[in-house]
């Protein structure tokens, strides 16, 4: 069932795609050296025991990615997955200030990406947004030069997002540039609960009026927050996999996503770095379904709350449900 069905992925860094084998070939094109002899060695390193420990590696795989063509087949690669998996419509975050701050171009990186969206949408009849992400480890400064940079795309992006080292970074740093975000006719959706508490839940919500929440898994800290979160239909895009590589939960049967759905919040499952977490989104449904003992009727309500929370216009989103 969880193959076959249907789904909405809203929580995925296109640069956490990166699988091992395409780092090498990237670092062979672009004559790059890297710090693993080979892909069972780059695999070996992906052993992580918070956020951080997986933000180091993630940047520095990153840096394979060079050219526009690099951008292209980092995305198409996803987009293959995705029609494997079922995913008919896919919202992707990137992350600009990781290339940028390195001299890769602004345009280089958003046109090899929405490229490869494009043709996903032709070949593969995937349809897909791009939310453009700011780095919270840097300054609200650094967050405004981007969205000055970004300016002749803001048309072809649905919203902006906000990620990286949550703790000590709380979402009110970057009210100006999500203020202004939202006068430019974007949407926008933050990272928080992850590691941070659940006031950052509250923060992303007041200061930068998001649409959804990312992860969000603390927010059971806080009971009038899950009655805020419940009646306002905030949706919270969970990845099962990645918590519990980031010892968020232990082990997937510690993990909080049925007892948030029993409270009545909008649950979405995700892959978020899937190349580094060790599996896209059935695999996260498969590991969540057998660590919680999810029943099919659970699996279904999952799928559709994927619809109900994307930035999907109504007429399309109605397809799916
Ligand atoms: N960037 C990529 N994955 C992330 C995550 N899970 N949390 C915060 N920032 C990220
Ligand atoms: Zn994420």
């Amino acid at each position: 069932m969880i193959d076959s069905l249907p789904k909405a992925e809203l929580h995925l860094h296109i640069e956490g795609t990166l699988e091992p084998e395409l780092m090498f070939s990237l670092a062979e094109r672009n004559q790059i050296s890297l710090p693993y002899k080979s892909v069972d060695e780059v695999k070996k390193a992906y052993q992580f025991s918070n956020l951080q420990s997986f933000l180091d590696i993630y940047y520095a795989g990153a840096q394979v990615l060079q050219t526009e063509q690099d951008f292209y087949d980092l995305t198409w690669a996803y987009l293959e997955r995705c029609k494997k998996d079922n995913v008919v419509h896919t919202e992707i975050f990137f992350d600009p200030q990781t290339h940028t701050d390195r001299g890769v171009q602004f345009g280089i990186v958003f046109e090899g990406i929405d490229a490869a969206l494009q043709d996903g949408r032709k070949q593969l009849g995937i349809s897909s947004h791009i939310i453009m992400c700011f780095l919270r480890h840097l300054s609200a400064e650094a967050a405004l030069d981007t969205f000055e940079i970004s300016k002749p795309w803001h048309q072809r992006m649905v919203g902006v997002g906000l990620d990286s080292s949550e703790l000590g970074h709380p979402p009110e740093k970057f009210t100006e540039v999500f203020d202004k975000a939202r006068q430019a006719g974007l949407k926008t959706v933050a990272h928080a609960g992850e590691e941070g508490p659940a006031d950052y839940i509250w923060g992303a919500l007041n200061e930068l009026k998001v649409f959804r929440v990312d992860h969000g898994v603390r927010c059971l800290e806080d009971e009038s927050l899950v009655q805020y979160l419940v009646e306002n239909k905030i949706p919270l895009t969970v990845c099962p996999l990645s918590n519990i590589k980031l010892c968020v939960f232990s082990r997937m049967s510690e993990h909080n996503l049925k007892q948030m759905l029993d409270k009545g919040l909008c649950v979405t499952v995700n892959s978020d770095d899937p190349s580094y977490f060790g599996g896209y989104i059935n695999d996260n449904f498969h590991a969540a379904q057998q660590g919680l003992g999810l029943d099919n009727q659970t699996i279904y309500q999952l799928m559709r709350n994927s619809f109900n929370a994307s930035f999907l216009e109504d007429v399309h989103r109605s397809e799916y449900l």
